[in-house]
């Protein structure tokens, strides 16, 4: 599973922007960790001391900025349900100057891409005389990484779109594989049960399907987002999460203001943005909330709004846009943020803007 990992990495090769090379690379990638951190049987191989630290703790703290926090949260959905421990997750900045109340044994969890993010420094400068800490990170001896007790690689090939892409999916994919073997470490029936080979295999294939499908989504762009002054992005639970980095996605390279909503908050005020035509994309991945998010989704409809759909397949009714493979709900998010990267990055180049450097942003944010 070829990604670029040699000098030419940090070329386009075929594509116009880096941030379409880096979305393309997604699949293999999947593939690639898969292979980096499971055995032929699936099971995880990653270090024994970062387990048996992990196992020691009574609640997991996972830190991180933007999209990396957005990551985070689908992590806190993995450790949670599959090792059943307690975990919170925290934007880097906000927690640095929070005076927490910590728990008996609290554990670290740094995410970050370019491990040099100077709000997670902040935090991992505060907790590190104390505490373990692990960072998961694309590159190799940044400060986060050389800092931290523990470090464990995305590998993914340089990213060097602003626009995070492949970072957020690998980290997530890490994740569910530090999960897992958590899980397992501990004897969680939920975690043996998890076969993460094969959804790491599944999200592969059905990233491949949207990626595929490109020159629809192109044309979404055109007819309901290029003029667009605002949009939606709308879920429960994990599909919320995925809304978050959706909407930061638009927001930061076509400028468009974009917000992901939980979807039952909508009717508690912000429906009244809603205007003829605003998009409201509804991602309907979890079966126990997507009636309700449908029913969401119709609120802002009979206000005039333009509403899409990314849907699990068992989920799906006539006339969704997109339908995503039948996978565990925990690992949806690896595909259902794919049509909105594919969205904010035609929207960008219709728009006429720079896709691979937005107006005001560094790629790596190394000042508070
Ligand atoms: C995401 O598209 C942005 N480039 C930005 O939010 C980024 O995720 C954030 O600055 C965190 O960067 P890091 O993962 O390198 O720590």
């Amino acid at each position: 599973f070829h990604v670029d990992m040699d000098a030419s990495a940090t070329d386009k090769g075929p594509y116009p922007y880096y941030m379409l090379k880096e979305i393309n690379e997604q699949p293999n990638i999947m593939r690639k960790l898969s292979q980096e951190y499971l055995d032929v049987d699936g099971k995880p191989t990653v270090d024994p001391k970062i387990i048996s630290a992990m196992k020691k703790a009574d609640r997991l703290y996972i830190v991180g900025a933007g999209t990396s926090y957005h990551a985070g949260l689908i992590g806190k959905a993995l450790f949670e349900k599959l090792v059943h421990i307690p975990t919170e997750v925290h934007i880097s900045s906000e927690f640095a100057y929070s005076d927490a109340l910590l728990s008996q044994r609290p554990f670290f969890i740094f995410l970050s891409q370019s491990g040099e993010t100077a709000d997670s420094r902040v935090v991992l400068n505060n907790i590190n005389k104390d505490y373990d800490s692990l960072t998961i990170t694309n590159v190799e001896n940044s400060t986060l990484s050389r800092e931290a007790t523990y470090t464990m690689l995305l590998n993914a090939g340089p990213e060097i779109s602003v626009a995070s892409t492949k970072a957020y999916t690998a980290q997530i994919a890490l994740e569910a594989i530090l999960a897992k073997a958590l899980g397992e470490a501990v004897g969680q029936t939920t975690a043996q049960n998890f076969d993460v080979k094969r959804e790491l295999s599944l999200a592969a294939n059905g990233m491949q399907a949207v990626i595929d499908d490109k020159d629809r989504i192109d044309q979404i762009s055109k007819k309901y987002f290029v003029h667009a002054n605002r949009a939606f992005y709308i879920g429960r639970g994990e599909d919320y999460y995925v809304s978050l980095e959706n909407a930061l996605k638009l927001k930061e390279i076509s400028y468009i203001q974009a917000e992901g909503f939980a979807s039952g908050e909508l009717k508690h005020g912000t429906i009244a943005l809603i205007e003829k035509g605003t998009p409201v994309f509804a991602l309907i991945t979890q079966k126990k909330t997507a009636a309700l998010t449908r029913s969401n989704l119709e609120e802002t409809e009979s206000r005039g709004s333009k509403g899409l759909t990314v849907v699990r397949k068992a989920l799906a009714q006539p006339g969704d846009d997109f339908i995503i493979p039948d996978m565990s709900e925990l690992l949806t998010p690896l595909v259902s943020v794919i049509p909105a990267q594919l969205l904010a990055y035609y929207t960008t180049l219709n728009k006429g803007y720079n896709v691979d450097r937005p107006r005001n942003l560094a790629k790596s944010v190394t000042v508070e």
